[in-house]
């Protein structure tokens, strides 16, 4: 039996290339070798307030989306988390096992809980929330980008501690990151992750963006005031450039970028990014023309992996004396 791979991305916001590049991107390379399994996160996105049409869209596009970006429905599950309720169930049996400290030192939640005026509990409970969508399918592996480590290791934590309480249950899962772009940072302040909740239009490249757009983001790039690429001594700004090229384009490499100017290695790294996503938002258009293929795909999705989380749920269930 092939081993389970499992991963996540909220349906909110725009999806950028830090997500394609440190995530999606990785998911399609090694779905083929494992029994893949693909969740459009929506109860994790509603940690913070979302406007339901808005994110009923949303959830559609993300899963159009995986497809164009390479995630094939006959290797992989695609599903929607919501319609799995064995996510929410055994996410609050793991809330009892996880001790308030945990949650609190996550430096995710700490920042997020700095821009809102209200926490809400969600807020805090959004790692076993992650936990248990791991935990729910057995996954021995889990491909993320770099900010999703701690989370990880708070996975493996809420796991073997119900392992020890109520005896052998959970598969402890590995992280696994990709070689290049695992942490794609801002175009404007290279200093910052690419992020979906940043404002300022310079800051990520969509994946949906036009293609001048991206020419344009690219060559306005924030970098420092040497001339020209020494990858010796290179900046943040041109080093995340660089990482963008090469995780889209594997012939860049840094002998063939050392000594250009800026100009023309932005326009190289524009060049890369491009020929990356213009197949795939030509893919997209052709998926979203049928609406009916996303929402087959979804509920196949489903189906497929029901089973699995019924029978996690029974496990718990009667691992802790639950009534079964
Ligand atoms: P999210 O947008 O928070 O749902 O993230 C979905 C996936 O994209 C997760 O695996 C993240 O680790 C990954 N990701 C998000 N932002 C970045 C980034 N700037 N660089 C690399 N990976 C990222
Ligand atoms: N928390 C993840 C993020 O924001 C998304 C996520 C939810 C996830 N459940 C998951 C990722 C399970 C991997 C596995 O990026």
């Amino acid at each position: 039996m092939k081993a389970r791979v499992l991963s996540g991305l909220q349906p909110s916001g725009q999806l950028h290339i830090g997500n394609y590049l440190g995530a999606v991107k990785n998911w399609a390379e090694i779905q083929g070798g494992y029994e893949s399994i693909f969740c459009i996160v929506d109860l994790h996105a509603v940690t913070v307030y979302q406007e339901p049409k808005e994110l009923a869209a949303k959830i559609r596009e993300t899963a159009a989306l995986f497809l164009a970006a390479g995630i094939d429905p006959e290797q992989s599950s695609v599903i929607v988390q919501s319609s799995v309720s064995g996510h929410a169930e055994l996410a609050w049996m793991l809330t009892c096992v996880t001790p308030l400290g945990w949650l609190q030192r996550m430096t995710q939640f700490k920042a997020k809980a700095e821009k809102q005026e209200t926490i809400g509990d969600g807020l805090l409970q959004y790692p076993v929330l992650m936990a248990a969508d791991i935990l729910l399918y057995q996954a021995a592996i889990v491909p993320v980008g770099e900010d999703q480590s701690q989370h990880l290791e708070l996975t493996r934590d809420i796991a073997q501690r119900f392992n020890s309480l109520y005896g052998q249950t959970f598969v402890v899962p590995a992280t696994h990151l990709p070689i290049v772009g695992a942490r794609i940072m801002g175009l404007d302040d290279p200093t910052q992750k690419m992020s979906k909740s940043a404002t300022g239009s310079g800051h990520a490249i969509a994946l949906l963006d036009d293609l001048k757009t991206i020419q344009k983001k690219i060559l306005r790039a924030t970098t420092d005031s040497q001339p020209a690429v020494d990858v010796e001594t290179m900046g943040p700004g041109i080093a995340n450039l660089l990482t963008i090229a090469q995780a889209c384009d594997s012939s860049v490499t840094k002998e063939s970028v050392n000594g250009m100017r800026y100009g023309d290695f932005k326009k190289r790294v524009a060049e890369a990014v491009i020929a990356r996503l213009e197949p795939i938002q030509k893919r997209y258009r052709e998926v979203t023309a049928d609406p009916a293929y996303i929402d087959g795909i979804l509920t196949r999705g489903r189906e497929h992996v029901l089973p699995i989380a019924e029978d996690t749920v029974r496990k718990v269930k009667s691992a802790m004396g639950l009534y079964v």
